[in-house]
C-alpha cells in the first residue's frame, strides 16, 4: 500500500533522454548566435518552456531582438529538436521507466504526465507508451512554465486527486520547485547537489520504488 493516489512524471530526462537533444538543439541555435553555450548553463534551461528558454540564452548575448526575430529563433530550435526526435524508438525509453509505469499501477494509483513541452505527444507516441497515462498535461493549455506549479496541479486536478496526495518525479531544478510549490512529494532523477528542494534523489527510475516514499 502506498501514502499516494498518483504519480505525477515529467518526460524529458526523466522517461527518456529528451533532455539531451533539448540541450544539443538549443546548442547549435545558441552558437549561431554567438552566445556561448555549456551543460552547466542548460541546468537552468530543463523544465523551462521554449520562449522562456530562448530569453534565458539570448539575456547572455550583446544584442537585442525583436519579437518577430525570437519566434524565428524558437521556431529554428524546434526544428533542430524534431529532427533529433524523428528517430525515436520505444528502446528509447530510459531504463527503469517502463517497470516504475507499470508498479504505479499495478499498486493501483493514477499515473500522469507533466512536460511544459509541446512536442510530449509526439515524444510519448514515438516511445509507444501514450496509453500508460491516466493523464496527460497538453502543455499549449497551460500559462505558466515550471518553476510555476500550475502543471503540477493541473495534472492532479485532471486525475482528481488532491495535490497532497501525489507524487511527483522530475530531474530539473524548476520541475521539482513546481511540485513542491504545488504540495507534492517531490522525487528528483539526477544529483541531490543539484536537486536539493526534492524530498529524495535517485539517479534513475531504475532506483524508483513506491516503498521507499
Ligand atoms: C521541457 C524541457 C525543456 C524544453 C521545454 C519546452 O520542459 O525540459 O528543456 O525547453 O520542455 O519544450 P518544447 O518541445 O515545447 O520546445
Ligand atoms: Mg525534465
Amino acid at each position: 500500500m502506498s501514502r499516494f493516489k498518483a504519480v505525477i512524471f515529467d518526460l524529458d530526462g526523466v522517461i527518456t533522454d529528451t533532455a539531451h537533444y533539448h540541450y544539443l538543439a538549443w546548442k547549435r541555435l545558441a552558437e549561431s548566435e554567438g552566445v556561448p553555450f555549456d551543460e552547466a548553463f542548460n541546468e537552468h534551461l530543463k523544465g523551462v518552456d521554449r520562449m522562456g528558454s530562448l530569453d534565458l540564452i539570448l539575456a547572455r548575448g550583446s544584442r537585442s531582438y525583436t519579437q518577430d526575430e525570437k519566434l524565428a529563433l524558437a521556431d529554428t530550435k524546434n526544428r533542430h529538436y524534431q529532427q533529433l526526435i524523428a528517430t525515436m524508438t520505444p528502446d528509447d525509453l530510459l531504463p527503469g521507466a517502463l517497470r516504475a509505469l507499470e508498479e504505479v499501477r499495478a499498486a493501483g494509483l493514477k499515473t500522469g504526465l507533466a512536460s511544459v513541452s509541446k512536442n510530449a505527444f509526439t515524444v510519448l507516441d514515438r516511445l509507444g507508451i501514450r496509453d500508460r497515462f491516466d493523464y496527460v498535461v497538453d502543455a499549449a493549455r497551460i500559462a505558466n512554465s515550471k518553476p510555476h506549479p500550475e502543471i503540477f496541479l493541473t495534472a492532479a486536478q485532471n486525475l482528481g486527486v488532491a495535490p497532497g496526495d501525489c507524487l511527483g518525479v522530475e530531474d530539473a531544478v524548476a520541475g521539482v520547485a513546481s511540485i513542491k510549490d504545488a504540495g507534492m512529494y517531490a522525487v528528483g532523477v539526477g544529483s541531490p547537489e543539484v536537486l536539493t528542494r526534492a524530498d529524495r534523489v535517485i539517479p534513475s527510475l531504475q532506483k524508483f520504488s513506491l516503498q521507499d516514499y
